[in-house]
């Protein structure tokens, strides 16, 4: 049989455009979307920095305590807030649900703000070491009322500080 080129276009124009289509979706999207700044996330307590580290004068190792021993930085327990919300804030709803939380025990499930894909192996100990800054990565925490990201630590960032201040840059530094 003799093959008919002008049918090839029909064929091959909508494969193509699927293919495009899915390509679009499977891997654009994603890519687009990682760089939108992420919106604010929803906590279950209105938790602000600002009150707590300007006002209060907590150091961020008060509740963050693992930040410069281990590779996560961690969230406070319960039991921490009621250091002082036994009286603090009483009749604050959002406080009010802090001490609701400790007399059922029940733990707060913050959301979280920054999130590396599981692939990529973060430390916290080594940078705290290495003397940078809560500040250098995460900004200006103490003065907000609610944690954004202003800091896109994607690859090319983290690759960069790495280069500058002659940390490691091999793959394996950062991916399993
Ligand atoms: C009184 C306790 C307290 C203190 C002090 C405190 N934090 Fe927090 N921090 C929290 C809680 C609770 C959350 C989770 C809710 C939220 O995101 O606001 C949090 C969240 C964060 C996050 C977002 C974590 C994520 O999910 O990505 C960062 C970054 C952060 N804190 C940095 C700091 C820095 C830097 C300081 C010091 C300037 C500090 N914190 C002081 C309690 C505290
Ligand atoms: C070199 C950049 C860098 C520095 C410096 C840094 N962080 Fe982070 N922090 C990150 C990244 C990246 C994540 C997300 C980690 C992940 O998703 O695995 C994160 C996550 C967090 C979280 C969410 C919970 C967790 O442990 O993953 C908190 C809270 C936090 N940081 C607080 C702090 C505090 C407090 C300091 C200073 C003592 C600090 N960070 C210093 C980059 C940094
Ligand atoms: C060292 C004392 C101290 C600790 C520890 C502390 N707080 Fe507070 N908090 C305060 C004070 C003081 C206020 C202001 C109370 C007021 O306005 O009357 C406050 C206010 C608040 C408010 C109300 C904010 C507003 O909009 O007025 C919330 C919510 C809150 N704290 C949550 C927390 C959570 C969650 C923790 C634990 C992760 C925590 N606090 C730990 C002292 C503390
Ligand atoms: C502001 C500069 C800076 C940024 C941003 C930064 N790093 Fe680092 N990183 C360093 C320095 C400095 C060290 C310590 C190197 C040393 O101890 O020799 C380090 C160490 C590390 C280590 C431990 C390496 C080892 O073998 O001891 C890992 C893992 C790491 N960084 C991952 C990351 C990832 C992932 C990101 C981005 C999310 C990132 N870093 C962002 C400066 C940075
Ligand atoms: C200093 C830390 C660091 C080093 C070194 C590093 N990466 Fe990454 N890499 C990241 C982070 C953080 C992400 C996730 C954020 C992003 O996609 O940019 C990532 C994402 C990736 C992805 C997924 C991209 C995507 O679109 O999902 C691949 C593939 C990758 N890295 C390959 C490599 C290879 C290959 C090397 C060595 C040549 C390398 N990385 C070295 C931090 C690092």
């Amino acid at each position: 049989m003799e093959f008919d080129f002008r049918r090839l276009p029909l064929v091959f124009v909508p494969a193509g455009l699927l293919a495009g289509l899915v390509l679009a979706i499977t891997v654009g999207a994603p890519v687009l979307l990682a760089n939108q700044p992420r919106p604010p996330a929803q906590q279950p307590i209105a938790f602000p920095h600002n009150i707590h580290v300007q006002a209060v004068g907590l150091e961020c190792g008060f509740c963050h305590r693992t930040a410069a021993v281990a590779a996560t930085a961690g969230y406070p327990d319960v039991e921490q807030c009621m250091f002082c919300h036994e009286v603090a804030g009483r009749g604050n709803p959002e406080a009010d649900k802090v001490r609701s939380a400790w007399t059922t025990q029940q733990a707060v499930n913050w959301e979280r703000v920054h999130r590396l894909p599981d692939h990529v192996h973060f430390v916290h100990t080594a940078h705290i070491q290495a003397g940078i800054q809560c500040s250098t990565c995460h900004g200006n925490v103490g003065a907000m009322t609610q944690v954004v990201q202003v800091r896109p630590l994607n690859m090319s960032d983290c690759v960069t500080c790495h280069r500058q201040s002659n940390a490691p840059t091999e793959c394996a530094t950062c991916h399993y």
